[in-house]
């Protein structure tokens, strides 16, 4: 048993800008669980997509959550994701699919079917959640929030090493505009935008590297769990 009550460490920003790599960095650290929330809307989008229906009816792709089997298994570099028990890791990284997720995540309806399955993965001793709307909505009492932040073009240029390495082509160009368009849709959207918690710390990382980041995340929690 850990000696210490379990606690949430919510990471949001926009894409790119470095918080899945810093959320599982931070699980490393503390032995915490990880919640990618941008791959449950994501996994949402490719059964919505799968059964056929139109992403601008609301109603429909709410419909389409119902049962939804979802999974990750975790291996010593990455998760794989499962939908209804197959492996989706390469369907789930590309840019077609951030993008649908982005649009059914406008819908209330679709976000109140995945919350319950984001809550329950805080377990002890603990978790690291990324995604958008953590520390705002998902966690609004999590012990740590922080809200990452990346100049746009920065942000561009690491989607489309991160989609390399994965073997996945992209344009830059194309993905700057992609990117802004889906932040744009995040951000203005009604129901839980993309907006960091009154309570969040903010860090920049446009100049920053992972490890810098990282230690800088760690120093803060570090400083915070032992005073
Ligand atoms: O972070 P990722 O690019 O995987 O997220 C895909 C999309 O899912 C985002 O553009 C956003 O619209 C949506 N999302 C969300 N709330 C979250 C996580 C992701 O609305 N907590």
């Amino acid at each position: 048993m850990p000696e210490f009550d379990p606690y949430v460490i919510a990471i949001d920003g926009p894409g790119g800008s470095g918080k899945g790599s810093l959320a599982l960095a931070v699980a490393r650290t503390l032995g915490f669980h990880l919640l990618d929330s941008g791959a449950i809307y994501r996994l949402a989008a490719l059964r919505a997509l799968g059964l056929g229906i139109d992403l601008s009816k609301q109603a429909r792709v709410v419909d389409a959550l119902e049962n939804m089997d979802i999974r990750f298994e975790f291996g010593d570099e990455l998760s794989i994701p499962f939908l209804d028990n197959k492996d989706v890791s390469h369907a789930i990284r590309q840019e077609s699919t951030g993008n649908a997720a982005s649009i059914i995540a406008q819908y209330p309806g679709v976000r109140k079917q995945l919350l319950g399955r984001q809550r329950a993965c805080f377990q002890p001793p603990g978790l690291v959640a990324d995604g958008r709307d953590l520390g705002t909505v998902v966690f609004p009492t999590a012990k740590f929030k922080f809200f990452l932040y990346a100049a746009p073009e920065i942000r561009a240029l690491r989607r489309y090493k991160q989609l390399n390495s994965m073997g996945i082509s992209a344009n830059i160009d194309d993905l700057q505009t992609e990117i802004a368009e889906r932040d744009e849709r995040d951000r203005t959207r009604t129901e839980s935008p993309l907006i960091p918690a009154a309570d969040a710390i903010i860090v920049d990382s446009s100049l920053l590297n992972q490890i810098q980041v990282t230690n800088l995340v760690m120093s803060h929690i570090e400083q915070e769990v032992a005073g």
